[in-house]
């Protein structure tokens, strides 16, 4: 295991019943092949130039925002601010293949396309798996490298 990243919720949904804590966390793990094995970890387009404030392995990122659930709704849908902005960006370079066995409403699908990525995905659910579909149509492929490129030239 490289990291196991814990997923801050700083906005859980209630306990409506009143019988438990709310669940304000989810965990992510980052593995590899073994300690030789070859990865990818892009530094620099997840962490700012000051070295005292690099990203940690405890993440505070919002629950899914109202704009990612134009295409329908699906309860576990993740944010794209979790996986466009943070993992497949810190992990993954253009022309990869992204595989997700769990596909749901399709975050990595999106997120994929958007780093110019190739990609599989599994979804049992033929509705789910529809919706995943309309939100990989919408998205452009190549609008996350082409952001993070122009931010740079703006920043220099
Ligand atoms: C937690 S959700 C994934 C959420 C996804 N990350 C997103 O952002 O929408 C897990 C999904 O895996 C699907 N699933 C569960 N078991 C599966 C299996 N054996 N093969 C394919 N899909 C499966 C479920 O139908 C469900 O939609």
């Amino acid at each position: 295991m490289v990291n196991q990243i814990t997923w801050h919720k700083p906005d859980p949904p209630p306990s409506v019943q009143h019988t438990t804590f709310t669940h304000a966390h989810e965990t992510l793990i980052w593995a590899s092949k073994g300690t030789g094995a070859r990865r990818t970890f892009n530094h620099d387009p997840i962490n700012s130039p000051d070295p005292a404030s690099q990203v940690s392995s405890v993440w505070h990122i919002s629950t899914v925002p109202k704009r990612e659930k134009l295409h329908g709704y699906y309860p576990t849908q993740k944010p794209l601010r979790l996986v466009r902005r943070r993992a497949l960006l810190a992990s993954t370079a253009r022309g990869h293949l992204v595989f997700d066995p769990f596909t749901g409403s399709g975050t990595t699908a999106v997120t994929a396309k958007e780093l110019n990525c190739f990609f599989a995905g599994a979804e049992l659910e033929g509705e789910v798996a529809r919706l995943a579909a309309r939100r990989r149509t919408a998205s452009e492929r190549g609008g996350l490298l082409r952001e993070i490129s122009e931010r740079f030239w703006t920043d220099a």
